[in-house]
This record gives structure tokens, C-alpha cells and sequence, in this order.
């Protein structure tokens, strides 16, 4: 989480200029922001990148960092904001990550006397630079730092009256990208993405010093040569357009995002995905590795390779290392939106220890999982900004649809993208007028099997974390151990019933004689359904009632006038453990 930018610029250039980009890693965290330019400035506060752009005042600059905050060590405070300084305010940082063993590197620092004014991990880089350049250059100092520090992270380091910024990393990610007349330093490819698509992408605990060139040093110091890699990414989607959020901007283009992902299957991608498949036949054990919404996809991979006799299965992150053994004969297939939550990276990393075969499958290109990776494979859903997953989920249930496809699986990919496209068009102002009648709710229970127990699962997130609502998604079998006690008279239910789900269909019965206020999203018109929707009677029916789940946790949000894309303590790249 947090994003960092750093600019070295030949020319001078306004300090709206390094806002605007940090705005375009506001998506990483949005507690607090700030910035620091070479003369000294350092300009902090908290709350949203406009508000402080539109309170500070203009100055121009050559070399600047900047910081937009997902607060870890310390509140939200102004002190607790980056950019950190020394004790003389001539050494300027901003981090992203954790500093471990940062009590241990202050307390010795406190002893010298160095005065702190935050609560932060980030704020010890600086006094620990102070004190370095007592007795050694920068150069050898950040060789030092990368030895004795723990934890994560990507530092950028100015100093007062230098055009030179010192970039360092660990786990957390950091690229360099090479503009015309311009350096920049980003989290991610997207804080530059406008300007370049040149970059180079820094390995751990190699280092660069950035002037009017660059030069990279890995751990001990010895220059390095780095190669500049071009990449591609949608420029064409990343305005909001005339929709009031990117979440309803990004679920309408969902159709459209579908079929580049089929398209490029078919074609681009048509080696990859076939690699992928003589890969999973070859090993012993095939296991997904993700998080959150991603982490529904793999669950629904899972339940695809199954009705094509392909054991898998599907895995947390965050518990990997936990409960599965794993070897050379072992594939792990990690999904990932943004290729650089930090679970995933260490379950990754794990795996390879054990010298599994990795192969991922992200939207963002290079990002730190494709890069780890044996294979990769992207979803091409193009930039998504609202923190919550929409189109991106649904390219990546896409992907594995087309895998088990390729196995023998029964189900029409070439008309996907109309099927989106019928599912928003026919439903979405009815899904409005149920979110009217469900928005001061405080539970909704979402019920699914089999297919649907991971679009079960994948709307109760999306209500949790857009509306507020605590949703709790089920197996439907599930539910007479013990959820069934919670389900009173009125108790809103999303029942989610496959075509012929006779057993899904009892369930559901089973909350009506509670007395619970059931909606039915089905494919199957018998059951007279509140949201009948004609998809074939196939898989893509997860695809469908997800949209219908996506779309009520969006209306019910607006209804209650909440910050749908950045909501509260969330964050779209989830960089720390
Ligand atoms: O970038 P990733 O797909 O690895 O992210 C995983 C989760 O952090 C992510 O899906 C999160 O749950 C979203 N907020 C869901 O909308």
C-alpha cells in the first residue's frame, strides 16, 4: 500500500505536476499526502490528493518526491505524513512498507540525540542517513541500510539542494520511468503510464541514483546494467467519463473487457494458455494462490478444472505456507489484479523455495508476481481504479472458463460479451429500485452452491466493502449448522439458484419458512425468479449474477452517499503482509 513518486526533471516544472501523477497512485492508499522538492519545501497533510492540491500553493521544481499514505505505524496524523526528514530537514524521504526492526535502528538513534516527530516506522530512513553521512557517502550508506535493515521496502531520498534522487528496494515495488525529458519513480508503471512507456523495473536490494542519468548498484554497491523494458497499457480508459464513480465506468465495461481477454486468447495469448494446460496435465498437484476477490476467481477455477476431471485446488494467500505442502511436481497458479499483493508474493516465494513451478495470472503488466513467474498470463481488463474488483474478476473468471474450455467444458465464449452487456442493460434499473429497499439493512446473507457458493462469497465482499453492509456469503448447505439461528422475519437473503439446482432451490425454501425476504437471481425462469437471467444454462450464469451482485452493491452505496471507488481503510494494491 501507499504509492511513491519521485520526478527529476531537466526543466522546471510546476509542483502540480508530481501531485497529478501521485493522483494516479491514489488507488494504493489515501489517508494522508505530501511532497518534498529539492530547496527544502516539504508540503503535507492529510486527507485526499485534490483537497491538498487545491489548499497548496504552486511552485516549480526539478527533483521532488511526493507520498500518498495507507497509514500501517502511527494514525492518520499531518506528523505521521510523508515526506520524513533529519534532524536539519536537509534529508528528505518517503517510504512504502514496514521497517521490522525500526524500534532497534531509532532507539540507537535516540541515543545519539536525533529528535523524532512521528510516530512512523519511515521516519527512522532519515535520521539513519543523517547520521551515516557523518563518516561515509550516500552510495555506501544505502549499501549499508539494505544489510541492516528488515522488513519491506522502496525508499526515495533527496537532498537539499541536490538534483538527484536515491531510490532503494525490498518486496515493496519500484520502477524507474525513462520520459523524454524527465525521470520518473512510481510504485507502479500507472504513476507514469501518461508519459512513458519505457521503464525499468528495480530487483530487490538494488539500488539507483537518478540525476540527468541513471545508474543501478545492486546490494554491495557494483553498478549494474539494467534493461529498459516498453510495455503497454490502456491509456483509453481511464477517464470517469460522465459516470459519477469508476466502479459503475469499470462494470460497463465489463462486455467490452471480455471480449479483449477472448480475443487474445484466441490469438496472442493462444501458446500461453495452451502452455498453461500441458503444465497443470504434467503436474501432481495444481494449486491457486490469491486473495480477496481474487481469490473467489481461483475458487471458481477450481470448481471448472473439476467438472473437467482436473484436481486443484484453490488456497488463501495469506495461509499458504500453512496448509499445503509443496514441491517440484507441484504447479501454483497465482491470481492477482494488481501482480503485487504481498501475500500472494510470499506465497510465491515460498513456493519457489520448494521449487514449484509458478504461473500467474494478472492484469498489470511486469508487475512483480508476472515477474516471479515461470509463465504469465494477463487478463487484459485495462486499468481498473475503484479500489473494489469488477471488471477484473469477471476477465478473470473468463480466462478460467476458457482453460477448462480448452479441456472439454461445454460453454459458448464467443457470445460472453453480448450476455454482459443483456445482463447490465435488463437489469440495472430494477437492481436500483431493490437497493432502495435494501440499503438501511446492517446483514444480507448470500446464498450459493457449488457454481454460485464463490459468486456467493464474491458478492457479500463487494457488499462489505462498498455499502458498508456486512454481507456473509454460504454454501447453502451450510446453513442448517448454524447460520440458520441468524435468519429472522425479514432478514434479507440473495439466493443464487443454477438452472435445476434442486438442492439450492430447498435452501432456499429453507430461509422463506424463517420468514426471510428472499431475492432469487436465477437462470432458470420456473422458479420465477426476482432477476431472471437469460445466460445459456452453462457456467457463464456465475458470470451474470455476479454483475447483478456488483451493480446492487454499487446502488446501495450511492444510496447511502458513500466513497464508493477509495473506501474507507482500503486500498487497490495490497503491498504489505
Ligand atoms: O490485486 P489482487 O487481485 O491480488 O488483490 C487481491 C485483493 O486485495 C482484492 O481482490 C480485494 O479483495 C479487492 N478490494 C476486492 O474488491
Amino acid at each position: 500500500m501507499c504509492g511513491i513518486i519521485g520526478i527529476v526533471s531537466q526543466e522546471y516544472v510546476s509542483s502540480k505536476e508530481i501531485l497529478k501523477a501521485l493522483k494516479r497512485l491514489e488507488y494504493r492508499g489515501y489517508d494522508s499526502v505530501g511532497y518534498a522538492l529539492n530547496d527544502g519545501t516539504v508540503e503535507k497533510d492529510t486527507g485526499e490528493i485534490s483537497d491538498f492540491m487545491r489548499r497548496t500553493k504552486e511552485k516549480n521544481f526539478r527533483t521532488g518526491i511526493a507520498h500518498t499514505r495507507w497509514a500501517t505505524h502511527g494514525g492518520v496524523t499531518r506528523e505521521n505524513a510523508h515526506p520524513h526528514t533529519d534532524c536539519s530537514g536537509d534529508i528528505m524521504i518517503v517510504h512504502n512498507g514496514i521497517i521490522e526492526n525500526y524500534l532497534e535502528m531509532k532507539n540507537k538513534l535516540l541515543e545519539k540525540g536525533h529528535k523524532f516527530r512521528s510516530e512512523t516506522d519511515s521516519e527512522v530512513i532519515a535520521h539513519y542517513f543523517e547520521d551515516k553521512l557523518n563518516n561515509m557517502d550516500l552510495k555506501d550508506a544505502i549499501t549499508d541500510f539494505i544489510k541492516e535493515a528488515k522488513g519491506t521496502f522502496a525508499v526515495l531520498m533527496i537532498k537539499k539542494g541536490e538534483d538527484r534522487i536515491y531510490a532503494f528496494k525490498r518486496d515493496s515495488p519500484l520502477v524507474l520511468g525513462i520520459g523524454e525529458k524527465e525521470f520518473y519513480l512510481s510504485s507502479d508503471i500507472y504513476g507514469f503510464s501518461d508519459k512513458t512507456d519505457r521503464a525499468i523495473f528495480f530487483n530487490d536490494d538494488e539500488f539507483a541514483v537518478i540525476d540527468k542519468s541513471y545508474k543501478f548498484y545492486d546490494k554491495d554497491g557494483n553498478e549494474i546494467k539494467k534493461e529498459v523494458k516498453r510495455f503497454q497499457w490502456g491509456f483509453s480508459e481511464e477517464e470517469k467519463e460522465t459516470y459519477d464513480h469508476y466502479m459503475i465506468k469499470e462494470i460497463k465495461e465489463e462486455g467490452k473487457a471480455v471480449r479483449r481477454i477472448i480475443n487474445s486468447l484466441n490469438n496472442e495469448q493462444h501458446e500461453k494458455i495452451l502452455k498453461l494446460n500441458k503444465m497443470i496435465k504434467k503436474a501432481k498437484k495444481v494449486a491457486f494462490v490469491a486473495s480477496g476477490t481474487s481469490y473467489f476467481a481461483a475458487l471458481l477455477g477450481v470448481y471448472f478444472l473439476n467438472r473437467v476431471d482436473v484436481e486443484s485446488q484453490a488456497i488463501i494467500a495469506s495461509e499458504f505456507r500453512h496448509f499445503i505442502r509443496v514441491d517440484e511436481n507441484t504447479l501454483v497458479i497465482a491470481i492477482s489484479q494488481s501482480g503485487e499483493t504481498m501475500d500472494v508474493l510470499k506465497a510465491l516465494k515460498f513456493a519457489k523455495e520448494k521449487k514449484a513451478k509458478i504461473v500467474s495470472i494478472v492484469n498489470v503488466p511486469h508487475s512483480s508476481i508476472q515477474r516471479i513467474s515461470d509463465l504469465s498470463l494477463e487478463i487484459l481488463a485495462g486499468q481498473e481504479i475503484c479500489v473494489a474488483a469488477t471488471k477484473t474478476f469477471i476477465n478473470q473468471v473468463s480466462l478460467l472458463l476458457y482453460l477448462a474450455n480448452l479441456n472439454g467444458l461445454n460453454v459458448n465464449l464467443n457470445n460472453l460479451h453480448r450476455r454482459i452487456q443483456e445482463t447490465i442493460d435488463n437489469n440495472e434499473s430494477k437492481v436500483r429500485q431493490l437497493a432502495k429497499t435494501l440499503y438501511r439493512e446492517r446483514d444480507i446473507y448470500v446464498l450459493g452452491r457449488g457454481l454460485t457458493y464463490p459468486i456467493a462469497r464474491e458478492i457479500a465482499l463487494k457488499l462489505k466493502e462498498i455499502s458498508y453492509i456486512h454481507g456473509e456469503g454460504m454454501m447453502g448447505g451450510e446453513l442448517k449448522h448454524g447460520t440458520l439461528a441468524l435468519i429472522e422475519k425479514g432478514t434479507p437473503v440473495i439466493s443464487l439458484i443454477q438452472h435445476e439446482d434442486y438442492e439450492m432451490l430447498s435452501n432456499t425454501k429453507e430461509v422463506e419458512a424463517r420468514g426471510a425476504r428472499v431475492i432469487k437471481i436465477s437462470n432458470d425462469e420456473k422458479i420465477n425468479p426476482d432477476f431472471y437471467l437469460k445466460t445459456s444454462k452453462d457456467e457463464k450464469f456465475a458470470i451474470a449474477a455476479t454483475i447483478i451482485g456488483q451493480l446492487l452493491a454499487y446502488y446501495i452505496a450511492k444510496e447511502k452517499g458513500l466513497p464508493i471507488d477509495k473506501p474507507r481503510n482500503l486500498a487497490k494494491s495490497v503491498t504489505v503482509e
